[in-house]
Parts: structure tokens; sequence; C-alpha cells
């Protein structure tokens, strides 16, 4: 049976209603592809407490726990593990986002994340954040 891995993501959503996606840098898994920030769930981690460690580390944001509101889950099996990953939104933050890990950052509208290369895991996602930003 595949290694059952949990990842949580997060949508930031600005006043504008873009959402930010960031590039999955060089050397990394899946490089050049871009995603939801976010990462790998610690033992003992609640996702929420994984997004505000991964929030600041990857962009240098500080979010408080009740601005993450979960949203929808994300499933895929990759050929060595089955990655579950619940995404959540977040409208509000402290500190300006930015490639704290040298990567590139982006702003775009749900409709616009369509065609964007992302992991297989992510792409479902957008069809989500559709229906939620109009
Ligand atoms: O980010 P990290 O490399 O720790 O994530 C572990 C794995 O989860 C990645 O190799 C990738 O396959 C998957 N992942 C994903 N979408 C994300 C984040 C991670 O598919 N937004």
């Amino acid at each position: 049976m595949l290694r059952l891995v949990l990842v949580a993501a997060c949508a930031l959503v600005d006043s504008d209603g873009r959402v930010l996606v960031s590039q999955r840098p060089e050397g990394k898994a899946l490089a050049g592809l871009w995603e939801f920030p976010g990462g790998k769930v610690e033992p003992g981690e609640r996702p929420e407490e994984c997004l505000i460690r991964e929030l600041d580390e990857e962009l240098g944001i500080t979010v408080e726990k009740p601005c993450l509101a979960p949203l929808t889950f994300a499933s895929h099996a990759y050929d060595d593990f089955h990655l579950l990953m619940p995404l959540y939104v977040c409208r509000r933050w402290k500190g300006a986002p930015a490639g704290r890990e040298g990567q590139a950052i982006q702003w775009l509208k749900p409709a616009k994340l369509r065609g964007l290369p992302m992991p297989p895991a992510d792409e479902p996602l957008i069809a989500h954040l559709i229906d939620l930003i109009r």
C-alpha cells in the first residue's frame, strides 16, 4: 500500500480576489510547477499550525489561526506515495508575502490559474477557488 503523506496548503486571497501561487524551486520534486503554498504536516502538528509555520518560513507572513478557513481537500496518488492535502483560504495576514526561499510568486485571479503548470494534486482545487471567488 502507498505511504500516506499529509500536506496542508493555503490559498491567500487579496482584496482584488487574486490568489497567490508559488513556484517550486530547482532541486525539489516537481520543480518549476506552481503550487498553493504550504508543506508537510509534521507529527503531532495540526494542519493550521503547519500552515502558520510554513507561511512564515516560505513567504515571511504572519497568519492567525482564526483567519484560516478550510475549503476542500485534494487527494492524489503519486507513484511512490498518496497525498492528502487540505486546502485552506486566508484573506488576512500580516506582512507582505515574498519568496523567502528564493522561489518566484505571482498573484492571479482564479480563472487565470487554469493552464498554469501545477502539480496534479493542486489542479482540481482551481474549480473550488473559482466557485468561491466571484
Ligand atoms: O513541499 P514538499 O516537497 O514538502 O511536499 C511533498 C510532496 O507533496 C511534493 O513532492 C509534491 O509531490 C506534493 N505536493 C503537491 N502540491 C503541493 C505541495 C506538495 O502535490 N501544493
